[in-house]
């Protein structure tokens, strides 16, 4: 079925199934095609999350789409923002079309009532030195049948009817996100952009727990994200630390107001 997917000034591209959307942004970047392409799947058989993680999609009750950006040179100074700026344009979407509160996970996942209701994957084509373009996929879990029931999920997850009780259907919420990915994109080199960010941090103030590239667990109280988009940490000394790339959850006796998504699915490969 093709959905009536405004187009807002975007070429979008309805597939019933993919293997992943951000792939096939990356062959679109490798093939010239223009910023203005959006692919939307159905269902995708080879979805995928950060650090290789499984991202499930099932049709109907979940959003995934991605996007082709070619960043302009005021923007490629500031890469690691765009995965905030999807997050940022989604819960300006949630909270326009479900009326519900959603926060920031950092570095790029949407939270409600501290469960995951989406997962935002960035990727970028380079030749040598020269910024092809960004291919940046969002998942994002409308209804609860889009949550995989499996035991070895990373972080809690939910979807956005659950937490909100909207079903919001995906052709209003594509269009809601494409919109707000507009209007944000024009403050994404500001520090206002941060400013945003910082406001709707999840787990501000409270005590996280932190996988680090070696994959040990360390505990902070989490501060803010700053101008480069690090993770600004305090550790038990009172020490602050910039995080520039780690895993975040939310440590036991935190007691977050805010959530975050699909969790990837945790595969053993
Ligand atoms: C994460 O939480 O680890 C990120 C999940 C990103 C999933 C989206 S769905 C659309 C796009 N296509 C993919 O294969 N992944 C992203």
């Amino acid at each position: 079925m093709i959905l009536p997917f405004s187009t807002q000034g975007f070429s979008i591209r309805h597939l019933a199934e993919t293997g992943s959307t951000n792939d096939d942004i990356l062959s679109a970047i490798e093939a010239n095609e223009p910023e203005s392409l959006v692919v939307v799947a159905d269902r995708q058989l080879k979805g995928r999350g950060r650090q290789g993680r499984v991202w499930v999609t099932t049709p109907e009750s979940s959003l995934a789409f991605s996007m082709l950006i070619k960043p302009n040179q005021a923007e490629t100074s500031h890469l690691s923002r765009f995965s905030a700026l999807a997050g940022l344009a989604v819960i300006e979407a949630v909270e326009q079309l479900a009326g519900v509160k959603a926060w920031l996970k950092w570095p790029n996942d949407v939270l409600i009532n501290s469960k995951k209701i989406c997962g935002v994957l960035t990727e970028a084509v380079w030749e040598g030195e020269a910024l092809r373009g960004l291919a940046m996929g969002i998942g994002i879990n409308l209804s609860p049948d889009s949550v995989p029931e499996l035991p070895d999920l990373i972080y809690p997850a939910s979807s956005l009817e659950s937490e909100s009780g909207v079903k919001v259907v995906r052709a209003s919420m594509l269009d809601a996100i494409l919109s707000q990915i507009k209007n944000l994109r024009a403050e994404l080199t500001t520090d206002s952009f941060i400013e945003r960010c910082n406001r709707l941090l999840a787990f501000k103030g409270e005590t996280v727990l932190i996988r680090n590239n070696a994959g040990e667990m360390e505990s902070f109280r989490l501060l803010q994200i700053d101008l480069d988009g690090a993770l600004i940490v305090s550790d038990a000394a009172g020490v602050t630390k910039r995080i520039y790339s780690g895993e975040l959850s939310a440590s036991s006796s935190s007691t977050a107001s805010s959530s975050s998504p699909n969790s990837s699915v945790s595969t053993s490969s």
